[in-house]
C-alpha cells in the first residue's frame, strides 16, 4: 500500500476499505495531513461556505443509570454532585438561548428516569410552540423504540447518540456487562427509522482503542450515513476507573475530522467541547480541519460545574452570553461567521 494512493482514492472515491483506512492512520504524516485538511476544508466550503453553526448546549440532568467507566457522571461516581432542571429552568435556558441567536437547542443529559416520556413530550411540545423557527435536539441516551417515537411525534428533530466504538469487544472494556453494545446500535437504527436526524459518534484515544479500531469506526460511519457525527478527544476524569489512562491526541482528531468530511461531504461536524478542552484553540482548529458545527454551552451557569465529563472542562465558569460571543468572536478571528439559522444537514446525497 501507498499512502499517496490511498489518500488519492479516498478524495476520488469518499469510501476506503477497513486495511485502507488503518494504512491511513497509522502511516499518517504532515503533507498527507495538510493534503486532507485543503480537501476538507473545499468541500465544507462547497456545502456550507464559511457558515458556522451554533448549538445551544443545555445540559439538563447530571443523574445517570449508566456506568460508563470513562464518564464523570457515571452512577458509581459517588463523589459527582447531582442535579436536574427543572421544565421552567430549560424553557428559560431557551429564551436567553432564543435572543442570542439560537435556532437550535440541545437537551443533554445522562440517562435519568427523571424525564418521563410525558415529561419530555410536554417540553418538546412547549419548546416548539414557543418558538417554531427552532430545531429540537435530544441527546439522553439509549430509550426504547416507543419512546422515541413519542418524542419525535411531539416534535424533536433530531437526536445525537454516539456509537462510542464499532468494535465489540471494545465496547465491552469501556463498559459494564450490563450496557450492550447491540442495544446501543439498535438504537441507532431505531432513531434512523422513526426518522430523526441522526448523531452518532465516538470518542478518540479512549483506552484500548488502536488505529484498527479507528478503521472500523470509519467504516460503520461510511455506511450509516449519519446527518451529523461527534467526535472528540478522550479525556481523563480523576474520579473514574480510567483515571490513569492516557488522553486522546488532538491531532489525532484533527485528522479524522478532516477524513470524516471527506468522507461525507455533507455531514454536520462539530469542534466539540473536548476538542477545545484538549487543545485551547482545538475549536478553532477543528473548523479548519472541516468542521462545520460549535456547541456552545447554554446551561445555568450554576450547574456547569455539576455536569463534568472529564477533568478541565472548559466554559463551566462562563454566561451563556459569554460563551455565545467567545465562540463568534473565535470564528471570526479564522475567518468564519457564527450564523443565526437552524443548520439543518444539507441533503445527502
Ligand atoms: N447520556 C447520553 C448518551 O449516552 O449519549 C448523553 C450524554 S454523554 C455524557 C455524552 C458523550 O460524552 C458520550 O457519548 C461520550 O462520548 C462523551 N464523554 C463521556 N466521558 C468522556 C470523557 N471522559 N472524555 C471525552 N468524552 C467523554
Ligand atoms: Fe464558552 Fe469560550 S465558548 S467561554
Amino acid at each position: 500500500m501507498n499512502i499517496n494512493d490511498i489518500a488519492d482514492k479516498l478524495i476520488r472515491e469518499h469510501s476506503l476499505n477497513i486495511d485502507e483506512y488503518e494504512y491511513l492512520i497509522t502511516n499518517r504524516n504532515e503533507e498527507i495531513t495538510e493534503r486532507l485538511r485543503n480537501e476538507a476544508v473545499a468541500l465544507r466550503q462547497k456545502v456550507y461556505g464559511r457558515s458556522v453553526f451554533v448549538r445551544g448546549l443545555i445540559e439538563i440532568s447530571s443523574y445517570c443509570r449508566n456506568d460508563c467507566l470513562y464518564c464523570g457522571i457515571r452512577r458509581s461516581n459517588s463523589k459527582a454532585q447531582r442535579y436536574r432542571l427543572t421544565e421552567e429552568e430549560i424553557l428559560s435556558c431557551c429564551d436567553e438561548g432564543y435572543s442570542l441567536g439560537y435556532r437550535t437547542f440541545v437537551l443533554q443529559g445522562g440517562e435519568d428516569a427523571y424525564y418521563t416520556d410525558d415529561l419530555l413530550s410536554d417540553l418538546i411540545t412547549k419548546i416548539k410552540s414557543g418558538y417554531p423557527d427552532c430545531a429540537v435536539t435530544l441527546s439522553l441516551g439509549e430509550r426504547s423504540y416507543e419512546s422515541y417515537k413519542r418524542l419525535y411525534d411531539s416534535g424533536a428533530d433530531r437526536y445525537l447518540l454516539r456509537h462510542e466504538t464499532a468494535n465489540r469487544e471494545h465496547y465491552a472494556k469501556l463498559h459494564p456487562q450490563s450496557q450492550s453494545f447491540d442495544n446501543r446500535m439498535e438504537c441507532l437504527r431505531n432513531l434512523k427509522e422513526i426518522g430523526y436526524q441522526v448523531g452518532c459518534g465516538f470518542m478518540v484515544g479512549s483506552p484500548y482503542q488502536t488505529d484498527r479500531i479507528l478503521a472500523e469506526d470509519l467504516r460503520f460511519i461510511e455506511g450509516f450515513r449519519p446527518a451529523m457525527c461527534g467526535i472528540g478527544p478522550f479525556i481523563t476524569h480523576r474520579d473514574t476507573p480510567f483515571r490513569d489512562e492516557a488522553n486522546g491526541s488532538a491531532e489525532l482528531t484533527l485528522f479524522l475530522l478532516s477524513v470524516i468530511r471527506i468522507m461525507l461531504p455533507n455531514v454536520l461536524l462539530p469542534a466539540t467541547t473536548a476538542l477545545g478542552t484538549a487543545d485551547a484553540i482545538g475549536r478553532e482548529k477543528g473548523i479548519l480541519a472541516g468542521a462545520n458545527v460549535v456547541m456552545p454551552n447554554l446551561s445555568p451557569s450554576e450547574v456547569r460545574k455539576k455536569y463534568l465529563l472529564y477533568d478541565n472542562k472548559i466554559c463551566t465558569g462562563e454566561e451563556s452570553a459569554q460563551c455565545r460571543s467567545c465562540l463568534s468572536g473565535r470564528m471570526r478571528s479564522i475567518g468564519y461567521e457564527v450564523v443565526t439559522d437552524r443548520g439543518d444537514v444539507r441533503n445527502m446525497d
